[in-house]
Parts: C-alpha cells; structure tokens; sequence
C-alpha cells in the first residue's frame, strides 16, 4: 500500500500527482476517476495511484460524509469492484454499494443496496444488504463476512437482470433475490440506475443496534475503492433489450452456483427479514417467505 495523506485536507496534491500519473499509463486501462464522479463531500475524498492502481478513498469526518456515482447508468448488468472497509475502530461509520436510479419521487424508487456496518476494532464488520422497487423494500438479509475486509481490497458484485439480483463477495454469491412473483415482489425491472458508494455516519443504528456511537476522535475514517468492472446486459439475438428475453429462456438462470449460495447461506447469514417472526407478528409474512 503506498502512503496515505494522514488528512483529508491534503487530497488536492493527490489529485495533481495522479493527474501526472494518469499521463503515462496505458490507454486501454479503465481508470475509476474517468467511470464515476464524485457526488458529496469532494472536497475531502481524493483519487490517488496504487501501485497501478488508481484508488479512491472516501473520506468520512465529523463535518461530512462523502460518496460517488458511476457516470453512465445501466439497465441490467454485471457490476464488480474492489473495496477496503475502514480500519481499525470502525464502530457508528457505513460504508456502501448500491445502485438507484436519478432523482425520482419515492414511488418510483428502485434500489439495489449494501451496506457494510462498521464495528470497534477487532470485532466483525456486518454486510446488510437489501432491494427495493417502486418504493418497496424491506427485504433486508445480514452477512458476516469470512474475513477481515478492512485489511486488503476484496470484490464485492451486483448481478442485476430480469430474473435475478445475485450479490457475490469474492465471487462467492451470498444472496440470490429472485423475480418469481412478478407484481407481487419489488423488483427492479425498468429503470436504469447508476452505481454509488458512499461513507456516512450513522451511528444512531448502525453498530451494535446503536449503543456504540463513533469515535470522532480516530477520524477522518477512510473507505478505498478501486478496480470497476462494469458488464451491461447484452440483449440475445433478435430480442431488442434484455427485459423482452422470451419468458421460456433459461438465460438468466445460467451460472448460478446453488451449491455456494446454499453454503453461504449456512455460514455466513445472520439476518433474514423472512425468518423475522417477531417484525410480522402481527402481519403475514411476505408471500416469497412462505410459497417455495
Ligand atoms: C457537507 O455536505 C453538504 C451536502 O453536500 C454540503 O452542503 C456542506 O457544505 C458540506 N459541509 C462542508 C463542511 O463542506
Ligand atoms: C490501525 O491500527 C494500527 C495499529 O495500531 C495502526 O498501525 C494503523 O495506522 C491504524 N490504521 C488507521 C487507518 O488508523
Ligand atoms: C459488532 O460486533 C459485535 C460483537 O462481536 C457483534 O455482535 C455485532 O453483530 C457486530 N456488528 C455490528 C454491526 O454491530
């Protein structure tokens, strides 16, 4: 890992630097400070090189916090990156990875969520991960991850297409949400979205039900980024956008690995809104939980 600014403040030498490093690398690398822009709290967050690696580190302090946007938005596609959580004391700080679409009123509001819960120093990370569709969400499923993710970049994807939202960590898949039910089930199936990550504040809920606020004396907290793979859906042959693939095909059911996910699920799962009997006690569970 190349040296860090200890301070957030001094992000506008890293740009420059990175800006003359970007000069001498070869063009057909796609650089993460072309593919997103910074959409909150630049003034604290900077691109810097990494060996050949171009990295963004979001930046986290007691004013703000600090996110970006993919600059192209997307109906349906492969989106895979690299993240480095916050080290050490973490506890009260969320750092995410989500997709939604544009500025659009809450009916309409589409989003792929996760949301990586920071926790004190040497206990785990919390990965919660949830989907929403026209306003509609509450499908909030837990992971703890198998490793320490504030130690080295690991890749965390979305797989977004008309059957299937797959969350993969390491290219392992945890969650796989399924567009069985259509109209029954939020279900992301027509707007495009762009992909975001953000560091925020949150520390009224966030670790350890909120009982453990953060500690504003170890910030500015970092969270790094890097490696972008973005793949969008290619329509088959003949069909003229992957939401109009025929309702028979089974294209969107290959390379599900439903050995991994059932092991993931074994392992790793600590919360699942369907298993939540307590929060529906006084309403039915919803029809995907209880209908195969
Ligand atoms: C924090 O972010 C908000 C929203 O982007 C912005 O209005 C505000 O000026 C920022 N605060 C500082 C200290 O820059
Ligand atoms: C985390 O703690 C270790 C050991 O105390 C220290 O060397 C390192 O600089 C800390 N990292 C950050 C980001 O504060
Ligand atoms: C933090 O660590 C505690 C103790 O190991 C654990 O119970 C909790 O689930 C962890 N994660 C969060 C987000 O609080």
């Amino acid at each position: 890992m190349a040296s860090l600014p200890p301070s957030c403040m001094r992000c506008m030498l890293v740009v420059a630097l990175l800006v003359m490093a970007m000069v001498t690398r070869p063009a057909a690398a796609k650089l993460l400070f072309d593919q997103v822009e910074l959409t909150w709290g630049e003034y604290h967050s900077f691109f810097y090189m990494d060996g050949d690696e171009d990295t963004l580190a979001l930046c986290l302090d007691e004013a703000n916090g600090s996110g970006f946007a993919s600059k192209e938005s997307y109906l349906f596609g492969r989106f895979d990156i690299d993240i480095k959580l916050v080290a050490n004391n973490s506890a009260g700080t969320v750092t995410t990875l989500y997709l939604m679409p544009e500025d659009v009123p809450w009916e309409y509001h589409d989003e792929v969520d996760l949301e990586f819960l920071g926790n004190v120093t040497g206990e785990p990370y919390t990965l919660h991960t949830n989907v929403l569709a026209n306003g509609k969400g509450g499908r909030e499923q837990q992971f703890r991850l198998w490793f320490d993710p504030t130690e080295d970049f690991h890749t965390y994807s979305i797989v977004w297409n008309p059957k299937h939202i797959t969350i993969l960590v390491d290219g392992v898949p945890i969650r796989d949400y399924k567009n069985d039910k259509p109209g029954k089930k939020p279900f992301p199936t027509w707007q495009h979205m762009r992909l975001h990550g953000t560091i925020w504040n949150a520390d009224q809920w966030a670790t350890q039900g909120g009982r453990i606020k953060t500690d504003w004396t170890q910030a500015p907290f970092f969270a790094y980024y890097r490696n972008l793979r973005v793949t969008p859906c290619v329509p088959s042959a003949g069909v003229p956008w992957c939401g109009a693939e025929p309702a028979e095909s089974t294209r969107f059911e290959e390379g599900m690995d439903a050995a991994a996910l059932q092991r993931s699920r074994d392992k790793h799962l600590l919360y699942d809104y369907c298993r939540d009997l307590k929060r529906y006690k006084d309403t039915e569970l919803p029809k995907e939980c209880t209908q195969g």
